[in-house]
This record gives structure tokens, C-alpha cells and sequence, in this order.
């Protein structure tokens, strides 16, 4: 927001998600768990799993391209791209310039990886916000794409029945006619940070073998303390925003949360004070898609006509790190 009136807005949201379909009856012949307890302790029934050479890349790629076609954007017009991942392809160089390589824009912009888990697209708007009211350019592509089966413990009951593959992306232009960001909200708490991990693999602890055996290199969580700390960091931070843009939870048109658990987003909504019939969910479907659920959803949302010009949505989210933040935005 400048003066009043909201700087930048999203012009186009799309997605990409793979073909291949993991249900829950294909998750309890890996391990010991079953359909019922992922339905009734997650809300999750399915989720989309990236076949073996489709990349981050590759799925960021697919998303990013459609973004700019619906935006009717070459992709010379872009300024800067942000690719929001904790599944980069590769350590050096950033998902980001491979995802500019692909799509044909290099050289014409910049690109480079944010990484906040699952709240790394909210954040990357905001940055994009800011790049955009600074003046450094006019059309930036945020892209949010994992590949979440690629650093799952196939073993763990706890985590692997949870997460999906896909990827989201949106472009952020100048705002034109009063529609765009409202208000945002971030926070983090690096005290936190051993709830969410991948222990090992990283520089502090490289691969060898004992990692590799141990499976330390793979995402490990404490799931009830991320949970207690999501629904009340989301509920506040949907508080903030609408309290800063001066409106209420009666405006809101559509919540669109950070999809990682039935439970998590009926327990926001309702310390939100928003029904659940405003709240959109697609967790059934894809699962927790870490930094993609929200470019995903706004897509699938205005895909089924639950919001258009002039809606008010709300996007809330929460993880790793741990990371959270929300954002108001007039459609
Ligand atoms: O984007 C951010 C990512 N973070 C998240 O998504 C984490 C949020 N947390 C959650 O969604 C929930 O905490 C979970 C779904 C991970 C777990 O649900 P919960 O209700 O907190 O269960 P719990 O961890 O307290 O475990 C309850 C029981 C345990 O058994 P005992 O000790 O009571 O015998 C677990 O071992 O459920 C067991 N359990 C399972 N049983 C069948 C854990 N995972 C499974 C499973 N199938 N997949």
C-alpha cells in the first residue's frame, strides 16, 4: 500500500501438477498406516507424486509458462523471478535460473531462490510487492514448485502420507484500479527451527554414509508442536492484516490457507471467525504441496468462479523455520 491504495497486484495465477495419483490405499501397502486415519487426522484421501525425471524445474517451468500466457506476458517481459522451494534441483545454481533457462528469460531478468518452506510464496509476493513500488520493475514471476516425494522418508508413517508434488505461480504487476495487496504480515522464529529439519546433508552436516543410512538427509517433524503453533500464528496473522487494511472477517470473500491439515484450517477459520464454506481446500486432492498450496489454490479458485474482480481473499500460511505470515489482497 502507497497512500491508501494497494501498490501491486497478482494478474495471473496457474498450476502444474503431475499425472501420477498416490492414494491412501497406496500409502498402507508401504507402510503401517490406513485410509481411514490419513482421512480423519489429515483430510487428505490423494496427492499428485512427480514421475522420475520431472523435475522442480520442470513443474515450475509448466506453471510459470501458463502464468504468463493467462497474464498474456511474453516471457521477455519479465523483470525478476523468485522461486520459492525446498526441493531445488541442485545446491548451485538456484531453481530460479533453471527455471529462467526454461521458460526463455534469460539475461532479460534476474532470478534467484527464496527459500521460507511452505511460507515461501506469501513471502515472495511481498518481496515482489516491494520490488514492484520501488520501481526496479513491472512484472515479476513468482514460482513456487516441490518436489516434496524427493526428500520424504518413505519409511516415516509420521511425514510421508502427508505431502505431495506440484507447483504453483503467479505474476505480479502494478496495481492499476484500487485491486491488489492490501496488507501483509511475516514473522519467523529460528528457535524453532529444529521442529520442521532435514538434520543432515547440508554444509553443517555433509552427506556420508551414516546420514545416508540413518536417513538424516530426509525431513524429519515433530508434528503436534508445528501444529499448536500454526493455527495460532495463522488465526493471528489473518487478524493483523485485516485489522490493517481495516476490514473485518464479514469482508472476506474467500480464505485461501496454507493446506497441510483438515484440522489446522477448520481451527484458523473458526479463531478467524470466517465459515468453513469461505475456506478453500484442495488437501483432499493434492495434499501439503509446501509452498505451492496457495498459487494452486487461487488458481483452482477462480478456475471455479469462488473468486473474481473485486474479491477480497485472504491467504494464510505457516511452516518450516518456523515461518508465517498472511496477506489481504482485492482480487
Ligand atoms: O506445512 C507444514 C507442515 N507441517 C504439518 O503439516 C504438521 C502439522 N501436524 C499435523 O498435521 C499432525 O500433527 C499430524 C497429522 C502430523 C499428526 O496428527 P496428530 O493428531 O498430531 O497425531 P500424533 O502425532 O499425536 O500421533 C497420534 C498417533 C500416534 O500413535 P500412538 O503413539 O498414539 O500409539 C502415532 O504414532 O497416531 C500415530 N500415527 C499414525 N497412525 C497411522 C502417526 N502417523 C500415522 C499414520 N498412520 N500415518
Amino acid at each position: 500500500m502507497k497512500n491508501g491504495a494497494p501498490v501491486a497486484k497478482i494478474s495471473a495465477a496457474a498450476r502444474y501438477l503431475p499425472d501420477r495419483v498416490m492414494t491412501n490405499a497406496d500409502l498402507e501397502r508401504m507402510v503401517d498406516t490406513s485410509d481411514s486415519w490419513i482421512r480423519e487426522r489429515t483430510g487428505i484421501v490423494e496427492r499428485r507424486i512427480a514421475a522420475e525425471g520431472e523435475s522442480t524445474t520442470e513443474m515450475g517451468a509448466r506453471a510459470a509458462n501458463r502464468a504468463l500466457a493467462k497474464a498474456g506476458l511474453e516471457p521477455s517481459d519479465v523483470d525478476l523471478i523468485i522461486v520459492t522451494t525446498a526441493t531445488p534441483d541442485r545446491w548451485l545454481p538456484s531453481t530460479a535460473c533453471e527455471v529462467q533457462s526454461r521458460i526463455g528469460a534469460s539475461r532479460s531478468s534476474l532470478a534467484f531462490d527464496l527459500h521460507a518452506a511452505c511460507t515461501g510464496f506469501l513471502y515472495a509476493v511481498s518481496m515482489a510487492e516491494g520490488y514492484v513500488a520501488a520501481g526496479r520493475g513491472e512484472v515479476v514471476l513468482v514460482v513456487s514448485s516441490e518436489k516434496m516425494s524427493s526428500i520424504l522418508n518413505w519409511e516415516d508413517r509420521a511425514t510421508c502420507v502427508l505431502f505431495g508434488d506440484g507447483a504453483g505461480a503467479v505474476v505480479v504487476q502494478p496495481s492499476e484500479n484500487g485491486e491488489g495487496i492490501l496488507s501483509s504480515f511475516h514473522r519467523s522464529d529460528g528457535d524453532m527451527a529444529d521442529l520442521l529439519q532435514r538434520p543432515a546433508g547440508g554444509a553443517a552436516r555433509p552427506l556420508d554414509e551414516t546420514v545416508l543410512r540413518e536417513k538424516e538427509h530426509l525431513m524429519q517433524m515433530s508434528g503436534r508442536e508445528v501444529f499448536k503453533s500454526a493455527v495460532r500464528s495463522m488465526a493471528k496473522a489473518g487478524r493483523t492484516v485485516l485489522g490493517e487494511a481495516g476490514l473485518n472477517s464479514d469482508h472476506v470473500d474467500l480464505m485461501v490457507p496454507h493446506q497441510a491439515n483438515i484440522r489446522i484450517i477448520e481451527s484458523t477459520a473458526r479463531y478467524s471467525r470466517i465459515p468453513m464454506e469461505k475456506v478453500f481446500v484442495n488437501l483432499d486432492r493434492y495434499g501439503n504441496i509446501s509452498s505451492a498450496t496457495i498459487p494452486v489454490g487461487l488458481d483452482e479458485a477462480e478456475e471455479a468462479g469462488l473468486i473474481g474482480p473485486g474479491s477480497l481473499v485472504l491467504m494464510t500460511s505457516f511452516g518450516a523455520g518456523l515461518t508465517w505470515g498472511a496477506m489481504a489482497m482485492r482480487w
